[in-house]
């Protein structure tokens, strides 16, 4: 049986874990895996498969659903590929954006094409949900598990205290060195561009990688973030690892084909926490249900009542409100003692981060705008990301590793000559909008900004290179100051109606930033404008703005 997961951060990948721990306790083999690493013939080879899916970008499958999303589309598959196959489909997804859950959608259609059964029916989580997507998930594994139960008339179910065997081994001595590497980049500048008392620090950074990289607006930069030594040796003492820290391990390869990063060598319990094994995330579900096995007394009941559907709410008040990390529960637990060779089952792996290429096309060295991620949890701790706590300390010379993910469409190649361009960008939204105005300098069609920030004078991300632009080129800016009474991104676009209604039709409009609210207000106000200025009815004005995006030429970059 396959439990196999599409997911970009984690969280689908967490719900298979939790099934495919629910279907060893039912004694059935499971394999749980991203759904790119195994091929057709492996869905063939199993009777039960079990997908959950996130859904990225603009409603598309996450990365590690390939390759196997590409092959499952080829015209030439048989219409009874997967005939002998009964599924299981779930997708976590988020409803403020419009491509709600496409991914499981597009799954689960293609399986049912290739002649597949779905023998339980398909639900989605929400994140918008305020009861979470875990109370959806577990009703639709109860139900799915039941079906299961009753078609292979298992009736033999470990309770769910009982500890199973570890998933991935791990012994000393020495791993097999891999292949792959990633893109070394020696950091050139690392600039904070917000005022000093503002509250946000976004940095400018450039890079420059050990060779020329291609790249077009909208690529993305991933960044391979470690925990901090002090975490790790907080762990490592606590545990009472000392003494083997930095002796080499042999890692289990089912678990070193799971990562996203090539395994640091030596491999050691030092490398792996500092590369590998996440501290500062938020613990899951199944890390507690694991780690209840490895606590004695109130404290084990504390950890698994954590794991069940009726602990979600505690969890969530226990973890997730106050950003507890991984490290810090551990810390709390007094009894909690890891075996050695449940390390790799229990510690969740770090995510590479994300972010956008603010360098126009090409250009040798990479520029990013980051904005570091630093809050005070309800308990009034403070708190820094992962990544951005690895940012803030990079100096100029240091070397890091990079890998760059080309644009989801080639911008440059779809623009007309003579065709006007608007943007919408708000925060660190400007970074592929910057990359695109630079690669365009030269363009010759009117080109509009619009950049939503608090201040002028302490977060207008790149003020200046706008103003000399806008002298030197037919771009106008229209900047949306919020705390200076600018309103916001959308409120400038209505402002703005008259001025842009000739080009809005054509034009490629490209929205870049935070995926919450803005870019539906932003699409309701270009509506808006066409209501307004070209007498437009709503329901005609929406259809030009879907024929837009069907058509590519309304853009979102939006995260
Ligand atoms: C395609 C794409 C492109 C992106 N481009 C850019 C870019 O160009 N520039 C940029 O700055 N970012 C960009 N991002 C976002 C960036 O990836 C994240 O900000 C980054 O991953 C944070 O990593 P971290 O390790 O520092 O934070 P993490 O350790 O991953 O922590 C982030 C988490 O902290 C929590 N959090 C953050 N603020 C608060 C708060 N105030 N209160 C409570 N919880 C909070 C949230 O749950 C958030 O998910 C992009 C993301 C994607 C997907
Ligand atoms: C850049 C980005 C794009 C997203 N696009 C969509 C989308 O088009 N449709 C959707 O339903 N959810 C979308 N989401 C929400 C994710 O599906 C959701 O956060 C999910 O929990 C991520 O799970 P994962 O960690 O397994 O990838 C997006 C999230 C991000 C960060």
């Amino acid at each position: 049986m396959l439990v196999l997961y599409g997911s970009e951060t984690g969280n689908a990948a967490e719900l298979a874990e939790v099934l495919g721990d629910r279907i060893r306790r039912m004694q059935i083999d499971c394999k749980v895996l991203p759904f790119g690493m195994v091929s057709v013939s492996d869905l063939q080879a199993n009777k039960y498969v079990f997908v959950v899916c996130s859904t990225t970008g603009q409603g598309v499958l996450p990365g590690n659903a390939y390759p196997l999303w590409t092959e499952l589309l080829k015209a030439s598959l048989a219409r009874d590929t997967l005939q002998s196959v009964r599924f299981g489909a779930f997708g976590v997804g988020d409803n403020a954006y419009k491509q709600f859950n496409w991914a499981i959608r597009k799954i689960y259609t293609r399986f049912v094409q290739l002649g597949a059964t779905s023998f339980v029916a398909r639900s989605e989580g929400d994140e918008q949900n305020p009861d979470g997507v875990e109370i959806v998930f577990d009703q639709w594994m109860d139900n799915a598990l039941q079906v299961l139960a009753t078609e292979l008339k298992i009736e033999d179910i470990l309770p769910v205290t009982a500890q199973l065997p570890p998933k991935y081994k791990i012994c000393f001595g020495t791993s097999p060195k891999v292949d792959k590497a990633l893109l070394k980049a020696k950091v050139a500048a690392n600039d904070r561009i917000t005022a000093p008392d503002h509250f946000q620090d976004v940095r400018h950074i450039k890079l420059d990688p050990e060779h020329p990289v291609k790249y077009e607006p909208g690529a993305v930069a991933y960044l391979y973030p470690s925990n901090v030594s002090v975490h790790v040796d907080a762990l490592l003492d606590y545990q009472g690892w000392n003494d083997i820290a930095d002796k080499e391990l042999h890692v289990d390869e089912k678990w070193v084909e799971l990562l996203s990063r090539p395994l640091v060598q030596p491999v050691t319990l030092r490398s792996l926490f500092t590369w590998h094994l996440d501290l500062n995330g938020i613990p899951r579900r199944s890390f507690f249900k694991l780690a209840s096995n490895f606590c004695s007394g109130n404290e084990a009941e504390r950890l698994a009542e954590f794991a069940t559907t009726e602990g979600i709410d505690d969890l969530y008040n226990y973890a997730n409100r106050p950003r507890r990390s991984v490290i810090e529960t551990i810390l709390e637990f007094e009894s909690i003692k890891i075996p050695f060779e449940y390390i790799l089952d229990l510690f969740p792996l770090i995510w590479p981060r994300a972010f956008s290429i603010a360098s126009p096309t090409n250009q040798p060295t990479i520029e990013l705008c980051v904005a570091l991620v630093k809050y005070k949890t309800i308990l009034k701790r403070g708190r820094k990301g992962l990544c951005s706590r690895y940012i803030e300390t990079l100096l100029p010379g240091d070397e890091i590793g990079i890998t760059i993910e080309p644009a989801p469409i080639s911008i440059e190649s779809k623009l007309q000559a003579d065709q006007a361009v608007i943007l919408v960008a708000a925060g660190t939204g400007i970074a592929p909008v910057r990359s695109l105005l630079h690669t365009l300098k030269n363009h010759k069609a009117p080109i509009f900004l619009f950049f939503g920030c608090r201040f002028e004078h302490k977060d207008y991300l790149y003020g200046e290179e706008w103003k000399q632009m806008a002298e030197a080129t037919d771009l106008t800016v229209f900047n949306a100051f919020s705390r200076e009474g600018g309103g916001y991104v959308q409120n400038q676009i209505e402002a703005a109606a008259e001025k842009i209604t000739a080009y809005l039709p054509t034009a490629l409009v490209y929205l870049c930033g935070s995926s919450g609210s803005m870019p539906r207000a932003v699409r309701e106000a270009f509506v808006d404008v066409l209501k307004r200025t070209r007498h437009l009815d709503e329901e005609t004005a929406a259809k030009v703005m879907a024929y837009k995006e069907k058509h590519r030429t309304f853009i979102e970059e939006t995260w």
